[in-house]
């Protein structure tokens, strides 16, 4: 009998080795065809979830208790808290949290805005964490459940907390499955504070010559998909997204926490959070950062475009509490979506009005499913260089329409009609400009409303450039009449 270590997952019967489950297609927006709900299932590196918000690493699936409970409210899948093989390094401290709210005055009724923390990974011993992930899959065996694990530099520790962490991933002829109980690794390359003396989290993610070689290690032990997680806190996010996926990983995760010191007390006039009259930079996340992680995505979604086609996977974090912020990550190009600040925010039934706000958005736009939108916004992101020529164009366009003939030697038959149109359009725009200089005339709008001159300007920014045009005959009338 032959034995095979192939990449399984339990969670699906078809993926029995480690091939990327999907597409970085061109970009198509479908619309629905079908009645009924739109879809929100997604498939992902051969993982199927019926939603595709994701629990990020951190508090919310830091035990069996809470990802238990994130599975009961219908969350599409959990990342745990991150691991390591020695938990009795890990300290942490308190305070370690610091909320930034938007009333500047930081009034307890304000709106959270910004989250600070300087809180280091799990530090609950392995064999517990792994003891619960087996639990966690046995009651939830459909369910997707993915390890979040993080190592010192050194390959030994690497290899032998993925054969821990994946327990065993040996499938035998004729495939029956007999191990691995992770979903899939999340590669914690980002912690931004923290044990970067050991070579950890962000310390390897920001140096790509590191990484590679980590991800070499990682990417020859793990039989399951492998995402790595990255950090924003570099200057190019493409470099170790590309250096990741180049080293075998199949997805990528962005953006972990970005370095941040919250404040300093003007009374005390230490920084916070304070922590025996002393701190740390720590790692910024909630509303405040999503316009910097959709910035991040959209490099990496391009990249992945433009780079790579080979199913490879983007899971979006950052800043994610209403349905609209995923589908804003979702039309960039992720195909999940991660909520860790928010579900502490807001409890993890955040992922029912996460799914109806999705959903909304879908029925707005009449997509079925979320590969009708996925990447859709993407095409429109181009160079400030493009946008200057863009828009030189444009201007030259409208002031050819304005300018009508240059010449009688310029009419023709055909066109006669149209060719005097556009003089009259010319001679409308000038009458308009004259007008609301003087700013004392009323005009009349269809022969029905009567418009100030200061608000003629903002009518013009919202009617269809092809009403502009009749509107502005009719004002020339108007006036033409007096
Ligand atoms: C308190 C706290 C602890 C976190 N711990 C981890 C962790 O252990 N591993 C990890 O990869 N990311 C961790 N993160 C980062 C989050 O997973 C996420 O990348 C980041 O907070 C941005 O997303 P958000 O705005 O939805 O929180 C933590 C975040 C917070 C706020």
């Amino acid at each position: 009998m032959e034995s095979l270590t192939l990449r399984a997952s339990p969670s699906t019967a078809a993926p029995l080795r480690r091939v990327p489950g999907r597409r970085h297609a061109a970009v198509s927006v479908r619309a629905s065809t079908g009645a009924g709900e739109p879809d929100l299932s997604v498939r992902v590196n051969g993982l199927k979830m019926p939603n595709p918000f994701v629990i990020g690493s951190g508090p919310p699936g830091t035990n069996y208790t809470v990802m238990k409970r994130a599975f009961d409210e219908g969350w599409g899948g959990v990342i745990a808290k991150t691991v390591s093989l020695d938990a009795e390094k890990v300290i942490n401290v308190t305070p370690r949290y610091a909320r930034l709210r938007a009333d500047p005055n930081g009034s307890t009724k304000s709106r959270i805005i910004g989250w600070q923390n300087i809180e280091l990974i799990s530090d609950r011993p392995l064999e517990t964490m792994l003891n619960e992930f087996k639990q966690l899959k046995k009651e939830y065996p459909d369910r997707i459940l993915i390890g979040s694990i993080m190592e010192e530099y050194n390959k030994a520790a690497w290899h032998e907390l993925i054969e821990r962490v994946e327990e065993s991933g040996v499938v035998t002829f004729p495939y029956v499955y007999l191990g691995a109980f992770l979903d899939a690794l999340e590669i914690n390359f980002s912690c931004p504070h923290g044990m970067p003396e050991r070579k950890m989290g962000a310390a390897v993610g920001q140096d790509c010559d590191l990484l590679e070689e980590v991800c070499g290690w990682i990417n020859e032990k793990a039989t399951v998909p492998v995402w790595a997680k990255m950090t924003p806190n570099i200057t190019d996010i493409t470099k170790p997204a590309r250096i990741s996926l180049k080293s075998g990983c199949e997805g990528v995760s962005a953006i972990n926490t970005i370095m941040s010191v919250m404040g300093i007390n003007l009374k005390t006039l230490r920084p916070e959070p304070c922590v025996e009259g002393y701190s740390t930079p720590g790692g910024y996340s909630a509303r405040a950062v999503h316009p910097i992680a959709l910035a991040k995505v959209m490099q990496i979604a391009r990249m992945m475009k433009e780079e790579f086609a080979d199913g490879q996977s983007l899971s979006a974090i950052g800043g994610v509490e209403t349905g609209n912020d995923a589908a804003e990550f979702i039309l960039l190009g992720a195909d999940t979506v991660q909520v860790c600040t928010g579900v502490m925010m807001h409890g993890y039934g955040l992922v029912k009005k996460l799914c109806a706000e999705l959903q909304d958005f879908m029925r707005q736009h009449n997509f079925s499913s979320i590969e009708d939108f996925r990447g859709a916004s993407l095409p429109y992101f181009t160079t400030h260089t493009d946008l200057v020529h863009r828009q030189r164009e444009a201007i030259n366009q409208r002031k050819a329409i304005r300018k009508g003939l240059e010449s009688d030697k310029d009419w023709t038959g055909d066109g006669f009609v149209k060719e005097t149109e556009s003089m009259e359009t010319c001679r409308a725009h000038k009458l308009f400009h004259v007008n609301i200089k003087s700013g004392s005339l009323g005009f009349g709008i269809s022969g029905l409303d009567l418009v100030k001159p200061r608000d003629f300007k903002s009518l013009l920014d919202r009617v269809p450039e092809q009403s502009v045009q009749t509107s502005i005959v009719q004002v020339l009338y108007f006036e033409t009449r007096k």
